[in-house]
């Protein structure tokens, strides 16, 4: 049986840093106020005209290099945005084009944070039938362009950044199983209210009824972790590092006490990089890999949540 497994991560962020004492000279707020309800400290925001297929194309080459795959060999591109550079041609196809593997299959799709858990998802499959053998995981954003940064409610929170990963295939399991749920019945918790069908508004814009989402957030991590446990027959004891969706520490913090593994088993990045959407767990991912926190070997839980509300889970020795 063929699995796929993680054989290169990578990431990107851009140069320019908002500090939460920056945000106080634009909006009524404190840095105790924003670290205290969400530990973001910091969070890199893309210069002008700088896309999301730029951050991506430079997460995805830090991948390659890492899985030892030139960017010709890519036969497979699952690409999870909420912030795509055009309408068409998606971001996918944008970054095969600048990576030059022409022909093969690329896509984005827009599941919000869970985009990346999305795309890990469908990329597995394709690698595990067979079809792919040098797949390119890609979560990126640009939530900058579409935050309203004279409301604080939402200001504070999101940011920009791309992480990638490269999955092939493998004899021993790496990817043991992803875990996909959505339920469009709180779509109005959170959302980006215009778009090409509707109209463009004015002024585009994240609306979020932020106490709410917390509490589904909470719920529904929960329920994705113990899924994938129990999926696997593994107690939470086997889980080396928890990686999960960047939105809120006391999030973390409560999917962490779910699962029962201390702080120390979190990979935790939410202070320097706020909420990156589908960027945010391969963002998260790649930085423990190169501090040398996770290694080769380890069992990672890797989950997700936003706008839909979308959310998943993946198990996954790294
Ligand atoms: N600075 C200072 N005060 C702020 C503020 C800011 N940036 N944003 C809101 N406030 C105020 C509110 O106006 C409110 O004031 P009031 O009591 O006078 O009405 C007060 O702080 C408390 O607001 P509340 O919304 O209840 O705070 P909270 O503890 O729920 O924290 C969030 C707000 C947004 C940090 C929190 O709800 C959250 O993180 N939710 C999840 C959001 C998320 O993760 N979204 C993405 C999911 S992918």
């Amino acid at each position: 049986m063929i699995h796929s497994r993680i054989a290169g991560t990578g990431s990107h962020l851009p140069e320019k840093v908002i500090t939460n004492f920056d945000l106080e000279k634009m909006v009524d707020t404190t840095d105790e106020w924003i670290r205290s309800r969400t530990g973001i400290e910091r969070r890199h925001v893309a210069a002008d005209g700088e896309t999301t297929v730029d951050l991506a194309e430079k997460a995805a080459r830090r991948a390659l290099d890492a899985a030892g795959v030139a960017p010709a060999e890519v036969d497979f591109i699952a690409f999870g945005t909420t912030t795509p550079d055009l309408v068409f041609p998606n971001c996918g196809t944008l970054l095969q084009q600048r990576l030059g593997c022409r022909g093969v299959p690329a896509f984005s799709l827009e599941t919000a944070c869970a985009g990346f858990m999305y795309a890990l998802s469908i990329a597995d499959k394709y690698v595990r039938c067979g079809e792919a053998r040098r797949a390119l995981v890609i979560g990126a954003e640009t939530l900058s362009r579409i935050t309203d940064w004279s409301d604080r409610a939402t200001a504070v929170l999101f940011a920009d950044g791309a992480g990638a990963v490269v999955l092939e295939p493998s004899a021993a399991p790496g990817v043991l199983s992803t875990h996909l749920h959505s339920d469009g019945h709180y779509k109005d918790l959170l959302y980006c209210g215009s778009g090409v069908s509707r109209g463009f508004a004015e002024r585009l814009a994240i609306i979020m009824a932020g106490n709410e989402v917390f509490k589904v957030a909470v719920t529904k991590l929960g329920s994705g972790v113990d899924e994938a446990l129990a999926a696997n027959g593994l107690e939470r004891s086997a889980v080396d590092w928890l990686v999960p969706h960047q939105a809120n520490i006391r999030i973390i913090q409560a999917t962490a006490r779910r699962l029962d593994i201390p702080m120390e088993r979190v990979i935790v990045t939410v202070q320097d990089h706020g909420n990156t959407s589908a960027a945010s767990v391969p963002l998260a991912l790649d930085v423990a890999v190169r501090d040398g926190r996770i290694r080769r070997g380890d069992l990672l839980l890797l989950e997700a949540f936003g706008g839909g509300f979308t959310w998943g889970s993946a198990l996954v020795r790294y």
